[in-house]
């Protein structure tokens, strides 16, 4: 029921940030008139900006979260038009870049505006190019009159509707989006693969839920682990697939399984997309140290009595996973609440996982 799990939400706010219990009672008598008239309620910005850090917290799949607390909120709310939302979606985009220097960012937006994107920036992906993963929503793209010239790095444009119109698109200046060659110092044939990446992922299919109400549009971003880049994006056989030419580029001799060929090559490239970014300016970590930042976030948690919740799969890295204490150890994946969820299937999107 939703005053039950709004109270349990203010609840706990009260009681992590040691606010009064006065003011708690009435926020209470609040919220519970506004569902008796309206049957829902409406956050406080300070609420929304609480909510929104806890379930970055709470994100079991996510290693990045010691940094929880330094989520940036931008209270959206109040977007009502196509022009400003267009707008505030290129302001995150740009806010976030920073330049290469990452800030981790929400926006959160009405649900009468609609994000039909995986990522605000996503790579098209056609038969024989790009990025298969993006086959669907690039085919979507076209039946709303998106034309470009097949490649393997298209951006795709910003899909959305305002208000239940119909869906269109807009494709967003090149100028606010930053993108990074993939070279390695000691094997110079990697650069002639052409291959690149973006600088930020931004996850807009995702659903923010705070104290029983849903948030469907609320693009959210941190900075890349190189692994999500090296190991799947470009390896993965149902992905960029790149693993053979990337082992060519470095020469190794990829006749036979036993030469290692695989095993090598994505170490060396894993290393190459770390200091491609670097090189150019751009946030990324390396899994060794996410590993260790998790586990100062985990002790952080114990200390203030919360439990950590995770799972397993997610949480060790894929590449050399048992150099990294995840790997050695279980975590209850029980759903706590503030929470980034997966979006479930009514609500219209038709990528939802
Ligand atoms: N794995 C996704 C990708 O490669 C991004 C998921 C979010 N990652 C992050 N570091 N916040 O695009």
């Amino acid at each position: 029921m939703l005053l039950t799990k709004a109270k349990k939400f203010i609840r706990e706010m009260h009681h992590e940030l040691g606010l009064n219990s006065s003011e708690m009672n009435s926020r209470f008598k609040q919220i519970e008139n506004e569902i008796n008239e309206s049957g829902t309620y409406t956050h406080t910005a300070e609420e929304l900006t609480y909510g929104a850090k806890i379930a970055w917290r709470n994100s079991n799949r996510c290693i990045g979260r010691f940094f929880w607390d330094k989520l940036e909120v931008r209270d959206l709310r109040h977007i009502n038009n196509e022009d400003d939302f267009i707008t505030s979606i290129n302001n995150h985009i740009e806010h976030a870049t920073n330049d290469g220097k990452i800030i981790p960012l929400i926006s959160i937006f009405s649900n009468d505006l609609k994000i039909y994107n995986e990522q605000l920036l996503r790579y098209a992906g056609y038969r024989n190019a790009g990025d298969p993963k993006s086959v669907e929503s690039t085919s979507l793209a076209a039946s709303l009159g998106w034309i470009k010239e097949e490649n393997d790095f298209n951006i795709l444009p910003l899909m959305y509707s305002v208000n239940e119109e119909e869906m269109k698109y807009y494709e967003y200046p090149q100028s606010i989006i930053k993108e990074i060659s993939i070279t390695h110092d000691q094997y110079p044939d990697l650069e002639k693969l052409g291959l690149r990446w973006y600088a930020v992922p931004i996850i807009s299919n995702m659903d923010l839920e705070i104290g029983g109400l849903f948030y469907h549009t609320a693009p959210f971003n941190g900075w890349y682990m190189e692994t999500e880049i090296g190991v799947r994006n470009f390896t993965d056989e149902y992905r960029y697939n790149k693993l053979k030419d990337i082992a060519e580029a470095f020469h190794l001799d990829t006749s036979k399984t036993s030469t290692y060929w695989r095993d090598r090559a994505l170490v060396e490239f894993n290393y190459a997309v770390y200091h491609s970014f670097k090189n150019s300016g751009v946030s990324i970590v390396d899994h060794i140290t996410a590993s260790k930042q998790f586990q100062q976030f985990e002790k952080r948690e114990h200390k203030e009595g919360r439990e950590v919740t995770g799972k397993w799969s997610w949480l060790a890295p894929p590449l050399s996973p048992s150099l990294t204490h995840n790997y050695h150890k279980g975590f209850k994946d029980t759903v706590k609440s503030p929470n980034l969820l997966y979006r479930k299937k009514e609500s219209g999107c038709p990528f939802h996982n």
